[in-house]
């Protein structure tokens, strides 16, 4: 191309419009959510980038694939659309559809995960380590050192440190292994991506020691983007071609379809193993619904199946990839600290960085959250200690996650690049007054996923 800026690769066909609450009313709305973003109605927020899930646009094609949906019980012409674009992109023959991730987590780790195991992972997501942990196993996260450094400036941070994943399994014993999960991108470390380098060792050391190996594939479309970009031999293939290679090395995979397929809502549990698929059907029809629909309709099928291909065309990935790069570049020029390189679908703000005068008990990331809301509209997410700190059980200050971030994720094709000038500006400015900022304490919080209810007073 002989101009530089890389434009949307689409144009806007139906709109929503914003609300634009005022100050008063953001304070307000923050204290009847008792300082928890998530519990802010969706008109009382100006740019969303709580998260990448599900808030994407979908194309016309996808609408149009919904209008064909057919809601037959069982053996629906949907299902099998779907069924047979999965099979294409990651070869894996089982294909059991689920109505979100983390329903394909629940199921995948029910039939194979008992008390007592231990499932390695670069680093779980929260609803992976929930699901884990669900079952009596114990998440570990063993993620290469640079990639809990927000700093270092590496193309793919988000590998499984090798030695430390061999050790794992020679340390408890193969037989409390029931599987290796690899999450691509490492959302909860960054959004950085996996090389097919790595892969393929995790997949000897699986070998090695006769266990399975499992893709937390929510991201798999970015995550062969950065492969393409970064990892030499990679250049000239396909991401299509990039992510059927990714998948060749693993024995399964659960996916989120509301983010790389592009879609509301959905997702799947794949796998080579018949034996674990008959018993994840069975599950299945007792928590999801029959397997020709997993818990979701005919239509939404169809938006899946429509999805999952639009994501792997090179102009949207492009796109897709340089935008989020963008805002990381525009406020890290500002001296913001952020992790670096910027991921695929997030900028994540490095609030430890920022705040070094919050200790981490005090919540920085959370602070930061509740600020960019405050000052400007803007809705983040904290991926931090409330996330993932473990409260002290006599009531002491909580283990620190090994990361405050900040993370704004990006909604796929829904926002244009005057809301992310606008987000750019509002955190800029947040950045420039950070001593002022103070912690926060817990005041209520349940016992699983504590971020999604927990209520905040704050301090001072
Ligand atoms: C890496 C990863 N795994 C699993 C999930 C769970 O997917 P879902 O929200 O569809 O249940 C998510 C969702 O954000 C994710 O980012």
């Amino acid at each position: 191309m002989k101009y530089r800026t890389i434009i949307e690769p689409f144009r806007i066909h139906s709109i929503q419009a914003i609300d634009l609450p005022d100050q008063a009313q953001r304070e307000a709305a923050l204290q009847r959510a008792g300082y928890n973003l998530f519990g802010l109605h969706a008109d009382e927020v100006i740019i969303d980038l709580l998260t990448d899930s599900g808030t994407g646009a979908m194309s016309s094609e996808q609408w149009a694939g919904m209008m064909r949906g057919d809601e037959s019980y069982a053996g629906s012409r949907s299902f099998f659309r779907f069924e047979s674009v999965v099979k294409d992109i990651t070869g894996l023959p089982e294909v059991i559809p689920t109505h979100q991730g983390r329903a394909a987590e629940k199921i995948l780790f029910s039939v194979a995960v008992k008390e007592g195991d231990v499932v390695p992972n670069n680093t779980h997501f929260d609803t992976t380590r929930a699901n884990v942990e669900y079952q009596g196993a114990e998440a570990r996260d063993l993620v290469v050192a640079e990639g809990t450094d927000p700093a270092a400036i590496l193309p793919f941070k988000g590998n499984m440190d090798i030695d430390r994943l061999r050790a794992t399994i020679g340390e408890v014993g193969a037989d409390r292994v029931p599987l290796v999960m690899v999450t691509v991108t490492n959302n909860s470390g960054g959004g950085q991506p996996v090389s097919m380098a790595n892969l393929r060792d995790v997949r000897a050391v699986c070998d090695e020691f006769g266990v399975p190996f499992y893709l937390d594939a929510c991201r798999f479309a970015e995550n062969a983007w950065f492969i393409k970009m970064r990892e030499p031999g990679y250049e000239n293939k396909t991401p299509r071609e990039i992510a059927r290679e990714m998948f060749s090395l693993v024995d399964g995979a659960t996916m989120s379809a509301k983010k790389d397929g592009l879609s509301n809502i959905g997702g799947f549990l794949a796998t080579t193993n018949p034996d674990l698929a008959a018993n994840a059907r069975n599950l299945l029809i007792l928590t999801e619904g029959f397997p020709t629909y997993g818990g979701l309709a005919g239509y939404d099928l169809e938006a899946v199946a429509v999805g999952l291909e639009e994501v792997l065309d090179e102009n949207y990935l492009r796109y897709r990839i340089r935008s989020t790069a963008y805002l990381a570049e525009t406020v890290a020029a500002e001296g913001v600290p952020i992790v670096q390189p910027p991921g695929g679908h997030a900028v994540y703000l490095d609030a430890a960085g920022l705040l070094p005068h919050i200790p981490p008990h005090q919540y920085p990331a959370q602070s930061l959250a509740i600020e960019l809301y405050l000052a400007g509209g803007v809705r983040g997410v904290e991926i931090g200690t409330v996330m993932f700190g473990k409260p002290d059980p006599d009531g002491g200050p909580d283990t620190p996650a090994p990361m405050e971030l900040v993370r704004l994720a990006i909604p796929r094709r829904t926002y244009t690049q005057s809301h992310i000038d606008y987000t750019a500006e509002v955190v800029i400015d947040v950045a420039q007054r950070a001593e002022s900022l103070s912690g926060l304490t817990i005041t209520q919080q349940p016992p699983w996923l504590r971020h999604f209810t927990a209520k905040f007073a704050p301090l001072d």
